[in-house]
């Protein structure tokens, strides 16, 4: 059993003075980790110097503090986003025009230096290409046209390819690549089938999930024909990410949690395992997160999906998640997004307490869900330089 609590250095100058003697003495020689509750823990392997920090940490070898990145870290709340918003008011361009989505993907790279530089996209990105348009409407959010509810609708469907439909997101994914080189990991994500499911039943996004529930609950082998074709169209997407360049891909499976368990268990953990099992066998190397919000009912059940990182909500404590999850997965997560809007003596302390929840190995820091739109960028400043100091 591994432990929770480890006694490892947080944020403050002396601490980190202090520890930057003992990560050097602990180079040389293998050491265990000694917990506050009196267990140790195995030795994490030496990390490689050539790979970015955040995939050492997530396969579990030392690293001298987490890896730190943020959901939807590039977004409304930065100035020069809301700038080039001004110019490019259409979300499908600033999302498909590989120049516009490089540029908005580095924004944030620029400015905080976080470990992860996600592709700037959206889940519902592949949807043109699978024959059902949308587009996003400023003050409405997501908009599907012709709303998926019919076995017909079903039938018209067309399974993804990549490469045909959204060439720019290879693109853009290589010359990310090439722009952080080693000192990031260049993140890709996909929607989950549940989730993707969600918006083009529902017609966009929805509070009582009535129109899904009702298909799922009254022809259920209409939903799971559509859940099986954004199954093989996610798991093509994926592989077609990590051969552009993404090093690690998320899935967000935002809505999932809607269900109760024995639905999520009918309708959602099978889909995932499916994506899971696919990529792996091609891209066995390839770290797969699953940010799942809302799910502290369900989390005994993620690991089962076969991903090597759960990305926890901030409704979970992060020792109880980490206890509750198992040692062989990683965790992300999970500072409440709030926090950002409070002091920065406050943000300070919730990152300090998170990591110290976390311990120290297979921990990527980031919030439990996107940032909001609103977050004053100095305390986003703030985050990244307060997680950047921390030495375990
Ligand atoms: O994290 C990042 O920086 C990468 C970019 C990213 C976006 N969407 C850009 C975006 C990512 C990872 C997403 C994922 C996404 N999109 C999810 C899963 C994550 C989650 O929040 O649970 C979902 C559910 C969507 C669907 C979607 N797209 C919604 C609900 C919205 C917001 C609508 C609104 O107007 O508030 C979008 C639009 C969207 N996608 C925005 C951004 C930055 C905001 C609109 C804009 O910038 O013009």
């Amino acid at each position: 059993m591994s432990c929770i609590s480890c006694p490892i250095s947080l944020y403050s100058p002396a601490s980190v003075a202090r520890n930057s003697a003992i990560s050097s003495r602990s180079k040389s020689k293998p050491f265990a980790i000694r917990c506050t509750v009196g267990e140790y823990i195995e030795a994490p392997k030496v990390a490689s110097v050539t790979e970015p920090l955040l995939l050492n940490a997530v396969r579990g070898e030392k690293v001298e503090r987490p890896p730190v990145w943020l959901m939807r870290q590039a977004g409304r709340y930065m100035k020069s986003y809301q700038l080039l918003c001004e110019k490019y008011p259409s979300f499908r361009e600033r999302s498909e025009n590989v120049d516009l989505v490089v540029e908005i993907s580095l924004q944030p790279w620029k400015v905080f230096r976080p470990d992860g530089v996600i592709l700037f996209s959206d889940i519902l990105t592949p949807l043109p290409g699978m024959n059902i348009p949308f587009d996003i409407v400023k003050g409405k959010g997501p908009v599907i046209y012709s709303p998926i509810r019919t076995a017909d609708d079903v039938a018209q469907v067309r399974e993804f390819v990549p490469e045909e439909s959204v060439p720019y997101v290879g693109e853009a994914l290589t010359i990310l690549r090439e722009e952080v080189k080693s000192d990031a990991a260049v993140l890709g994500f996909v929607g989950a089938p549940f989730t993707l499911a969600s918006y083009v039943v529902e017609g966009g996004s929805s509070k009582h999930f009535t129109k899904i529930k009702r298909l799922a609950f009254s022809q259920p082998q209409v939903l799971h024909s559509l859940l099986q074709k954004f199954t093989n169209s996610m798991a093509e997407y994926i592989k077609y990410q990590a051969d552009n360049g993404a090093q690690a891909v998320q899935i967000f499976d935002s809505w999932a949690t809607e269900l109760s368990p024995v639905d999520f268990e009918e309708f959602s953990l099978p889909y995932l395992k499916q994506i899971v099992d696919s990529v792996k066998k091609t891209h066995p190397d390839l770290p797969l997160i699953l940010y799942a919000s809302g799910s502290g009912g369900l989390l005994e059940r993620l690991p089962s999906t076969g991903v090597d990182v759960v990305s926890l909500d901030w409704t979970v404590d992060m020792a109880e998640g980490r206890r509750r999850l198992g040692s062989d997965i990683a965790v992300q997560g999970n500072v409440d997004p709030g926090v950002l809007f409070g002091s920065t003596e406050f943000i300070t302390e919730r990152i300090n307490d998170t990591v110290r929840k976390a311990g120290s190995s297979k921990h990527i820091l980031n919030l439990g869900h996107g940032i909001v739109v609103g977050t004053p960028e100095e305390n986003v400043a703030h985050f990244f330089e307060v997680a950047k100091g921390i030495r375990y």
